[in-house]
């Protein structure tokens, strides 16, 4: 199957946050599992340059649009790339050939007779780069970011959104898992059911964005300029290559509901009027809360994802984003909720399983994985079956984008490793010759278990899971990782590594 997965190209007016590594950490999960199963899979995400916003904080620091996003757009991909993403290409808006690409599409939705020039005022906020209708304020200032909107009247091309108003809906109920979950869906289908005005979708008054193709003096919104790029990627990601019929249309964007109104409204009725297909669907997670509010650049509440990593490494963090909060829903993350999860599931039950399962097989077994023989070799026939279905349960969790049900289907397992350590006591039957059999097979068990977990965990701690087979001497390139091989019998026979923990104890300094 393809399988095209994309994140929101991100802004680049400030620093990168958690918030922005939070949707690029879940699409990876995603685009590793589809890996996993074979899929054929391309992964993007980005930033986005253009605008008034990026403008802005341009003239705030005093530096030309062009030097502030070369400077920015940098550490952006540096993020993608230290929290372990595998994107499999990293587009920029002020890309040539995206510029180019956003030209050609605005010309096909002008040739298609959906765009109009209108004059047009209204309040606008630059941190959401759109305009509120005076009724939606709240005291006078935006909802989202608290900021009191400029009025601006302009003279823009205007693209006939409510034209689209009977397709779109009629799309939304023939396809009612298109956009997850159903909260949002319900949410959009509203708003178009509520009546769609037509949109601007030119500035005159800005500089910082793609021309409009035939008149040179407006510059497109940046909006429209940024929802392309789920298309224009595909175009030249490849030098010499079009991916776009091998991937569109995408199978899943993932964003937050802060830009659903884009892309469950806008985002389908353009690529209706360009004459594209609409994506198979969009999934809507909620809100990263620290102390009860959005992270976000504008409130200035950030937690440094930079300091977090440098002091655990990514798979601590990835895993507790996604552990703690249920996918899908707003959720509160701490330092100390972190700690806790770190100390008590992945140091003490996933780490020490891993450490005692390498050091009873070293100590017992002269290090290498033992055979179990008959009768044996069938002791552990319920844990066994216990490990594939959890195989399988998780791998329906994360084909549903279930990461967090997903987490927990694995995580009860490794409970049920540690349960099978105390129940068996292999430090008892290593003293009695008479079960050196049911500890050859608790021991490959053990070890037969804990391959299942790391395949299992791969999409999530990728890191982690590589470490756990190599220390039970078991292969962990691409194909090694695949669904069909994760099955108890795959246990390769192999020497073990007995090495320091693999989470281990962090002294927090102050
Ligand atoms: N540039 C637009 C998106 C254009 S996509 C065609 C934009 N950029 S943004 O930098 O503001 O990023 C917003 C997205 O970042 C959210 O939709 C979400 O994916 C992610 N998040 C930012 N802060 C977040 C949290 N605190 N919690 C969860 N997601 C967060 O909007």
């Amino acid at each position: 199957m393809r399988y095209y997965v994309t994140t929101p190209i991100y802004y680049v007016n400030g620093e990168p946050h958690l918030g922005h590594a939070y949707t690029t950490i879940a699409a990876d999960v995603v685009a590793r599992f589809h890996r996993q199963k074979g899929d054929d899979v391309f992964f993007l995400t980005g930033t986005d340059e253009h605008g008034n916003k990026i403008a802005q904080a341009a003239n705030d620091r005093g530096v030309t649009p062009r030097e502030h996003v070369d400077e920015m757009a940098p550490k952006f991909k540096a993020l993608a790339g230290q929290v372990g993403a595998t994107n499999d290409f990293f587009i920029r808006t002020t890309d040539a050939e995206h510029e180019a690409f956003v030209q050609e599409f605005v010309a096909r939705i002008h040739a298609a007779g959906d765009i109009e020039k209108r004059t047009y005022g209204g309040l606008y906020c630059t941190a959401c780069e759109t305009f509120w209708r005076e009724e939606d304020l709240v005291d006078g200032k935006c909802p989202d970011h608290g900021l009191e909107p400029q009025f601006i009247e302009e003279e823009n091309y205007y693209f006939l959104l409510s034209r689209y108003q009977q397709r779109l809906h009629d799309f939304f109920v023939a396809h009612p898992d298109w956009v997850k979950p159903r909260s949002r869906y319900n949410e959009a289908l509203a708003f178009i059911d509520g009546g769609l005005e037509d949109i601007s979708i030119s500035r005159e008054t800005l500089t910082w964005g793609v021309p409009v193709p035939w008149d040179e003096d407006q510059v497109i919104y940046v909006w429209v300029d940024a929802l392309i790029n789920y298309l224009s990627a595909l175009t030249y990601a490849r030098p010499g290559e079009d991916l776009t019929s091998r991937y569109w249309p995408a199978q899943v964007h993932f964003l937050a509901k802060d830009i659903l109104k884009f892309h469950a409204v806008i985002w389908p009725a353009l690529l209706m009027s360009a004459g594209y297909e609409v994506p198979r669907g969009e999934f809507i997670h909620g809100y990263l809360l620290m102390g009860g509010e959005k992270m976000s650049k504008t409130r200035g509440n950030v937690l440094d994802p930079f300091e977090v990593m440098e002091t655990y490494g990514i798979d601590p963090l990835r895993f507790y984003l996604f552990r703690e909060v249920t996918f899908g829903q707003d959720g509160v993350i701490s330092l100390e909720g972190f700690e806790q999860r770190y100390t008590n599931e992945l140091a003490n039950e996933l780490g020490n399983l891993v450490s005692r399962t390498a050091s009873m097989i070293a100590k017992y077994r002269g290090g290498e994985i033992p055979r179990p023989a008959a009768p044996h070799a069938e002791a552990l026939a319920a844990v066994a079956a216990e490990g594939e279905a959890m195989v399988a349960g998780a791998a329906a969790h994360l084909d549903a984008v279930e990461i967090t049900a997903a987490l927990e289907t694995v995580w009860e397992f490794v409970r049920r490793l540690n349960r099978l350590v105390e129940e068996e006591a292999p430090w008892k039957l290593a003293k009695d010759e008479a079960q050196a059999g049911r500890l050859d097979a608790v021991l490959h068990g053990l070890a037969a278990g804990l391959r299942l977990v790391a395949l299992a965990l791969h999409p999530v701690i990728p890191g982690s899971a590589a470490e756990i087979l190599r220390r039970l001497g078991q292969p962990s390139g691409d194909a090694d990782l695949l669904f069909e091989g994760a099955v108890w019998g795959g246990l390769a026979p192999a020497a073990v590594d007995v090495a320091p923990p693999l989470f281990p104890r962090i002294e927090r300094a102050g």
